[in-house]
């Protein structure tokens, strides 16, 4: 005690000259902490107000448009741009989901929980709320359904302890499902279009023990399917596109651990194949959309590791591919759907590493990306459907853990 007390002392003593100095120093580191703060302060303002204005400004758009006449008691915001709707009655994913003329939703089957769903349920937007229909006479996933020009639905192949030759039609006046006639081959993780002449071009795809380059074509009139042309290569997990030209693109897929960059065109007047340009990347579990301008938009995608975030554009007018900007993530088994305004929302799927509960959209006038807020679930495996109010339907998933009966509206 007593020594301290003298060595305080004689330090004080001996610093006595600087003391002035000391108190002067202590002023200044004062002063230029309390600037320090203000500006920290002014700069997280700023931040806030200026550099995350940009997606502020769109969700306060796209919440304005939300606030339709549609949105019921049911429907509560929760994320920007993002709302959560109705629960599906079953958990599904690797289901299909396609906009019926009456406006509501049919969704077909996929995996549950624990097990393979033959089940199909109904979304009526203007209630947001989903009912069972009738059971298709088949539980499948990794199948297609496609919207005919008579408003049935044609459910195609799919899994089931077995890859299916199956097909059934919904009638939604009915809420029936009827089979139809069988494909010549059995097919999963396959493609199917709908031809600008009525008829249903179904396009390679896996089956016991083989992978397809085969391609048939179903005629609602007759209930029958035709085999046409096979494609140049076999693919899975490919993609197909419809031009208004009445051609079919199909890209990229392949065999298992075989990734192809490769395209090619479909001729429903020849019933050929050509092929065209390549693609940049190589590229499986990619998607492929038609934008408003007649360009096809190819996003993400793997072929091992890293998952890609490229996207690239394809001209049907040269046949060839140009690279556009690159997402801001990395995705496989996301969704893309063409808004009304044609802008391009690109939603959730997986990076190789996480579940993505991202969401971001595309501006073909400008080649940019910019994120738009987040779903309320992390998933993949899921659906997009663009509603006629110009909404669009989430559903399901899987999140990695189990499967998803919740849906969101953007
Ligand atoms: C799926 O399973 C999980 C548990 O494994 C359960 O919590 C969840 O409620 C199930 N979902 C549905 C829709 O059955
Ligand atoms: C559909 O099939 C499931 C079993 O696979 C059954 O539990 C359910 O009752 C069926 N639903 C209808 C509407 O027939
Ligand atoms: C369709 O599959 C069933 C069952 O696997 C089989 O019995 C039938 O011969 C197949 N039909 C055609 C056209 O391949
Ligand atoms: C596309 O790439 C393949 C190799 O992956 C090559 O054999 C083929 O010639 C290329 N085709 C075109 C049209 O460039």
């Amino acid at each position: 005690m007593h020594t301290n007390q003298v060595y305080r002392e004689r330090v004080t003593a001996n610093n006595a000259p600087h003391k002035w100095w000391h108190h002067r120093w202590f002023k200044i580191i004062g002063i230029f902490v309390i600037v320090l703060i203000v500006f920290a302060v002014i700069l997280a303002l700023l931040l806030n107000f200026v550099v995350f204005a940009p997606e502020k400004l769109e969700t306060s758009s796209t919440t304005a448009t939300s606030l339709s006449p549609q949105t019921t008691a049911t429907t509560t915001t929760q994320q920007p741009g993002w709302s959560v709707t109705g629960n599906m009655n079953n958990a599904r994913y690797l289901h299909t989901a396609s906009v019926l003329s009456n406006g509501k939703v049919l969704v077909t089957g996929g995996l549950g929980n624990s097990s393979m769903l033959n089940s199909a349920e109904l979304y009526d937007p203007s209630t947001g709320i989903w009912t069972t229909t009738s059971n298709m006479s088949v539980a499948r996933f990794h199948h297609t359904a496609s919207v005919l020009s008579n408003e049935k639905v044609l459910v195609t192949g799919g899994y089931d302890n077995g890859y299916l030759n199956n097909t059934e039609l919904y009638d939604p006046s009915a809420g029936t499902w009827t089979t139809t006639g069988n494909m010549n081959n059995a097919r999963s993780f396959h493609t199917a279009s709908l031809l600008s002449d009525g008829l249903v071009l179904v396009t390679g795809g896996e089956s016991r023990g083989a992978y397809l380059n085969s391609a048939e074509l179903y005629n609602p009139i007759t209930g029958i399917w035709t085999t046409t042309s096979s494609m140049t290569s076999i693919r899975h997990k490919h993609t197909s596109s419809v031009f208004s030209s009445g051609k079919v693109l199909v890209t990229g897929g392949g065999t298992r651990g075989a990734y192809l960059n490769s395209a090619e065109l479909y001729d429903p007047s020849a019933g050929i194949w050509i092929t065209t340009g390549n693609m940049t990347n190589r590229r499986e579990y990619h998607t492929a959309s038609v934008l408003s301008n007649g360009i096809v938009l190819v996003t993400g995608g793997n072929n091992a590791f890293p998952y890609l975030n490229t996207a690239e554009l394809y001209d049907p007018s040269t046949g060839t591919w140009t690279t556009t900007s690159n997402m801001i993530n990395a995705r496989s088994f996301h969704t893309v759907s063409v808004l009304s305004n044609g802008k391009v929302l690109v939603t959730n799927g997986w990076n190789g590493y996480f579940y993505l509960n991202s969401a971001e959209l595309y501006d073909p006038s400008t080649d940019t990306w910019a994120t738009t807020g987040k779903t309320n679930n992390a998933r993949d495996y899921h659906t997009a459907s663009v509603l006629s109010n110009g909404k669009v339907l989430v559903t399901g998933g899987y999140n990695g853990h189990i499967a998803l009966d919740s849906a969101e509206l953007y």
